[in-house]
């Protein structure tokens, strides 16, 4: 199947790691300029090093909309948005505290209106555009220990999305979710390297899929580029699993 990115724009959050880093770097091999926003300076230049004139860097915090307005001023034209800045904290319902909470719906959930609200106008402008939320399946598609604030955000990007869909898709923007399993990062590594025993941790991360192994950010990343290109053009409000099988 060909794509063709080229001459196209794509705005990625969370651009500098994991899996916004791998969907960086294979659509701007397909020919697309990136607009690579993350909050995290150091990643975002290693990026810089790797795609040259491919991308454009914004080192932004996603949860601050004048940091959003002031930075992205310059941007009158994109193509697609890929929201993928997130965190991952692990609590219970007992054991997540006010601030935990709001940190959470603030950079998974409000993080993602404050950006989409914001290309939604050149989006409209253009007649023309493709959004995908990163989801997770720990959120309303399966219920997963110690996740209660984050799957909670991230059940909402679901209805999020279906909503944005139902508004706007009659306009020529699209918009879906995808929900990844367990993937290798570098913020699952460190939640595997700072568990009591590292070993089984990574023993029971590669047994929550029925696959038996973690997935790779550039099995995530080849459903992110079909999604943004043409080639998806029937296809919107859609809730996509990639988790090897997790919520079976
Ligand atoms: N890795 C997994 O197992 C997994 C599974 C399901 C869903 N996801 C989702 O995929 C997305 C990417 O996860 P990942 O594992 O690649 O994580 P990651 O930590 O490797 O990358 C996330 C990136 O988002 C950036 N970011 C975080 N908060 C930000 C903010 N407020 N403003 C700007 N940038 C911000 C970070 O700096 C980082 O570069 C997240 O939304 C996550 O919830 C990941």
């Amino acid at each position: 199947m060909k794509f063709s990115f080229n001459k196209k724009i794509i705005a990625i959050t969370g651009a500098a790691n994991g899996i916004g880093r791998a969907a960086a770097i294979l659509l701007a091999t397909e020919g697309a300029k990136i607009i690579a926003i993350d909050k995290d300076k150091k990643s975002l230049d290693k990026l810089k090093l790797k795609l040259r004139n491919k991308c454009i860097l914004k080192n932004i915090n996603c949860i601050n909309l004048d940091d959003i307005k002031i930075n992205l001023k310059d941007i009158k034209i994109i193509d697609g948005l890929v929201n993928c800045a997130g965190i991952v904290p692990q609590n219970n319902l007992m054991n997540c505290s006010e601030v935990e909470w709001n940190h959470t719906l603030n950079t998974n959930l409000t993080s993602v209106f404050y950006i989409t609200q914001y290309f939604m106008k050149v989006f409209l402008k253009r007649k023309k555009g493709s959004i995908v939320n990163i989801s997770s399946v720990a959120s309303s598609i399966k219920g997963v220990k110690r996740r209660f604030a984050y799957s909670t955000s991230k059940a909402a990007i679901i209805g999020l999305t279906k909503s944005i869909a139902a508004d706007y898709s009659s306009k020529g923007i699209r918009c879906n979710v995808i929900c990844p399993g367990t993937v290798d990062t570098p913020t699952w590594r460190k939640r595997v390297l700072s568990a009591n025993n590292p070993i089984q941790t990574r023993k029971d991360y590669n047994s929550r899929q029925i696959i038996g192994r973690v997935g790779k950010p550039e099995e995530i990343s080849d459903l992110i580029l079909f999604l943004l290109s043409d080639r998806s053009s029937f296809v919107t409000g859609s809730v996509y699993n990639i988790d090897g099988g997790m919520s079976l």
